[in-house]
């Protein structure tokens, strides 16, 4: 199985601190941000990973991450021309490098402590199909795509910002899917706001049935706002004196 860390965007909602620099270089406590989503994939057991970025940034990325070797992983880079394009326009990056194998994307400006390992073990096995992770949470906010579970733990829906959340979990930026998500891809049309939306992309594996969504205990989109970035680095200041990252 491949991973795939997004490190693109305009990260508009942190400025002035991302005017300059990339916001996944910023700090989370003691260090980038892009180290947690790194870290995750690497206790998760993935080997390989593509990085994607701007063009702008992607410099930043080597000199930081180097070849992985650090990590006990080997990186690969990709650029993302357009830096507005969206979650599924930045997966698309990987259709060489991912193709015929399962991939696990992580977005990175995504904290959270939850050992991904049994779930993707488990997604190996299965012949078809994609994973999303939920996180029971304020949905009000309109930040998030919300994911709507029957009582039978099947998903029922997922909308992406939904004005009159139907649920109160919201979808993480931690994915999984089979080797047809580029075929996927390929069909879809940008949002609203000019994005390849990766709710869109979910909901083509929820109308064959084969979505599977599961729940983490905490996690931060640490992108969201300069509150959720500290909040973010307060959080993991706690787990890392608990002993839990
Ligand atoms: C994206 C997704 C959204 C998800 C969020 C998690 O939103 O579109 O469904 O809840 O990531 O971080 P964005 O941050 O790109 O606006």
């Amino acid at each position: 199985m491949k991973g795939v860390i997004l490190a693109g965007g305009l990260a508009t909602r942190l400025r002035p601190l991302t005017l300059v620099t990339n916001k996944h270089l910023l700090p989370v406590y003691h260090k980038p941000m892009i180290y947690y989503p790194l870290e995750a994939m690497v206790k998760a057991g993935i080997k390989e990973i593509l990085l994607t970025s701007s063009p702008h940034h992607a410099g930043d990325f080597a000199n930081l991450l180097k070849s992985g070797e650090d990590f006990g992983v080997r990186l690969y880079y990709a650029i993302q021309q357009n830096p507005t394009g969206g979650i599924a326009d930045g997966i698309a990056l990987a259709r060489e490098f991912a193709k015929d194998e399962k991939t696990l994307v992580i977005l990175g400006d995504n904290i959270f402590s939850f050992n991904l390992k049994r779930i993707v073990d488990k997604f190996q096995d299965k012949k078809r199909g994609a994973v999303i992770f939920g996180t029971e949470m304020d949905t009000t906010s309109g930040q998030y795509g919300v994911v709507e579970i029957g009582k039978d733990g099947k998903v029922l829906s997922i909308e992406e910002k939904p004005k009159n959340p139907k649920s109160e979990i919201a979808q993480t930026g931690i994915y999984m899917y089979d080797e047809r998500v580029f075929e996927f891809i390929k069909k879809m049309k940008p949002s609203d706001r000019g994005q390849l939306e990766v709710t869109d992309l979910n909901n083509f594996y929820l109308k064959e049935g084969t979505l599977e969504c599961e729940t983490i205990d905490w996690w931060i989109d640490a992108g969201t706002s300069p509150n959720e970035l500290l909040r973010a680095g307060n959080m993991v200041c706690e787990k890392v004196k608990e002993g839990e990252l």
